[in-house]
């Protein structure tokens, strides 16, 4: 570790449990509650779904829990691991305030290792052409670029983007009136990674002009000479109207060579002033420039501030007290179209009134997005996507992205867990939790193991030719029995039992040598059993 540059915290090494809205807590890594995959139970369906991994998803419950629900989880994984193009996220900034609908004052370090867990499974999303874009403002900027450069790498940041949210000044400011937010961008791979082009604005294309109604169209001119001195870029041009003649000005020479200007000349290209005795310059027309590469700094007239995100909220919701911080569509539009096309998948596990999924659907991105706020997710995020469905949200990109309604999603919550966690004399012991029925044992097991759900009369799940039974029982010498012989050539079981008879692991290694045995709850856990997440 020399010359390695880290931000260190209180309680880096541990690890962080979300206990929803009221707030988080320290724990031991080893703990299991920090470990557990959690189930995700479908509440309800909007529009046109498959039914499957592959639909769009609004997550009701923590990030950190939906994020390992999608790396670990084999259905999920399939369709999410290593194949989001874009994650957007506009977390809580820490500003110290509470909001209407949401506390945004963590203790700093608690923030960190907030962001911290939830950035590194976002890392296992990400495809390797994908970006990360995380919006905040000063309170945690600048910690979070170290903590983004830290599990991205310094060499795969891409850039900071200054949106302006505010056009006028607050007077009642204390020391500066903000009007600026910073969102930073991190590439998964910068060798993979390239930003879009962006459409030309009519704010760009006003700069060109038709002054000599060139037949071509308006022109802008740049200059001729560049910053250098080179003997075969120096020479005299000469102007075709009064034969005055133009050498570079001192330290410069021309940007093309005399036959490229020779030419140039010819078609009219080169622009010596209305007189024709002005310092020669290139006619760049309108016509022949491509879309544009973006800025970093994004102002208000091109994607809206904070004034266009309320009355876009007011729109959409008029009866509602308005979400505090939501954000103008037409700021998330720009991101996704710099970061991604049509089809990729968009993350958003911050999602608040919605905006990122909003846009994203109506630009026809898939997107999963996360909402911990239930009171939210029920009177924002899902009426919100519910109207972008039916092609009734009438505001924000509606219009220019011609979008007039369709598709759907799939509206899931974190199933609460699976287990209890006591703290004993002998350290932290794990115990199924109350109301927790087989089958939902055995999903939760399947997931934990990471072994895919199968229909089988005695499987329940597959990882390679390993097969996982889970006995909500005895694993005694009949169930093992049972077991191996449904086992096909060539495979091995992982039995997962609730209590196990001590000859049990002995008669299944005669029965079939790679197979054994497990007990659930507490060796799904243990490091030394046979799961480690
Ligand atoms: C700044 S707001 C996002 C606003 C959003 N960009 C919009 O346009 O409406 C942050 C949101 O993250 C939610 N949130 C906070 N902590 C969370 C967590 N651990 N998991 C999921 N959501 C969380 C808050 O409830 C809040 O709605």
């Amino acid at each position: 570790m020399t010359g390695r540059l880290t931000l260190t915290w209180a309680n880096k090494d541990h690890a962080l449990l979300s206990h929803g809205e009221s707030g988080y807590e320290w724990v031991d890594r080893d703990d299991p509650r920090a470990r557990e995959v959690r189930l995700l139970d479908e509440v309800g369906r909007v529009g046109d779904v498959t039914g499957d991994a592959s639909d769009n998803f609004l997550i009701r419950g923590d990030s950190l829990d939906a994020l390992r629900a999608l790396v670990h989880t084999p259905e999920l994984a399939a369709e999410y691991r290593g194949k989001v193009k874009l994650v957007y996220i506009d977390p809580p900034f820490n500003t110290g305030q509470a909001f209407e609908h949401y506390d945004d004052s963590l203790e700093h370090s608690v923030w960190l290792g907030m962001m911290r867990e939830r950035l590194v499974l976002i890392k296992e999303l990400l495809a390797p052409d994908g970006s990360v874009w995380v919006h905040l403002d000063d309170a945690e900027m600048a910690y979070c670029k170290v903590l983004m450069d830290e599990i991205f790498g310094r060499q795969n940041f891409v850039a900071s983007l200054v949106w302006q949210k505010a056009d006028t000044v607050r007077n009642d400011a204390t020391r500066f009136s903000s009007a600026h937010d910073i969102i930073l961008v991190s590439a998964a791979d910068i060798q993979n990674w390239r930003a879009n082009r962006l459409p030309r604005s009519e704010r760009m294309n006003k700069v060109y002009r038709n002054p000599d109604k060139d037949p071509r169209g308006p022109w802008l001119a740049v200059p001729l000479q560049g910053p250098n001195i080179r003997p075969n870029l120096t020479y005299p041009v000469v102007s075709p109207k009064t034969g005055k003649c133009h050498m570079p000005p001192a330290g410069n020479c021309w940007r093309r060579s005399k036959s490229e200007v020779e030419q140039m000349i010819a078609e009219g290209r080169i622009y010596f002033g209305k007189d024709g005795n002005g310092v020669p310059q290139i006619k760049k027309f309108l016509t022949e420039v491509g879309d544009s590469v973006p800025s970093t700094i994004w102002q208000v007239e091109e994607v809206g501030g904070n004034r266009q995100s309320k009355s876009e909220m007011r729109l959409l919701f008029p009866d509602e007290v308005p979400f505090a911080t939501p954000e103008p569509e037409r700021l998330v539009e720009r991101v996704l179209q710099i970061g991604s096309i049509s089809g990729d998948i968009v993350l958003d596990c911050f999602a608040g009134s919605g905006t990122t999924a909003a846009v994203a659907h109506k630009m026809g991105r898939r997107w999963v997005t996360v909402e911990l706020s239930e009171n939210t997710a029920d009177t924002f995020t899902k009426p919100r996507l519910e109207k972008v469905v039916a092609g009734d949200d009438p505001g924000g990109i509606t219009e220019s992205a011609g979008w007039t309604g369709g598709g759907g999603f799939r509206d899931l919550r974190i199933a609460s867990s699976c287990w209890q966690v006591l703290d004993s004399d002998a350290g932290l012991e794990v115990y199924r939790a109350e109301g927790i029925d087989t089958a939902t044992l055995r999903r939760a097991v399947a997931a934990q193991l990471g072994y895919a759900l199968i229909e089988h009369p005695v499987f329940t799940g597959a990882r390679g030719r390993s097969r996982l039974a889970v006995v909500d029982g005895v694993v005694d010498a009949t169930a093992v029995a049972d077991i191996a012989a449904a086992l096909a050539e060539g495979e091995t079981a992982l039995v997962a039992g609730t209590a196990v008879t001590d000859d049990a692991q002995t008669i299944l290694r005669d029965l079939n040598k790679g197979s054994r045995i497990l007990r659930i709850p507490r060796d799904l856990f243990s490091r030394t059993g046979a799961v480690t997440r």
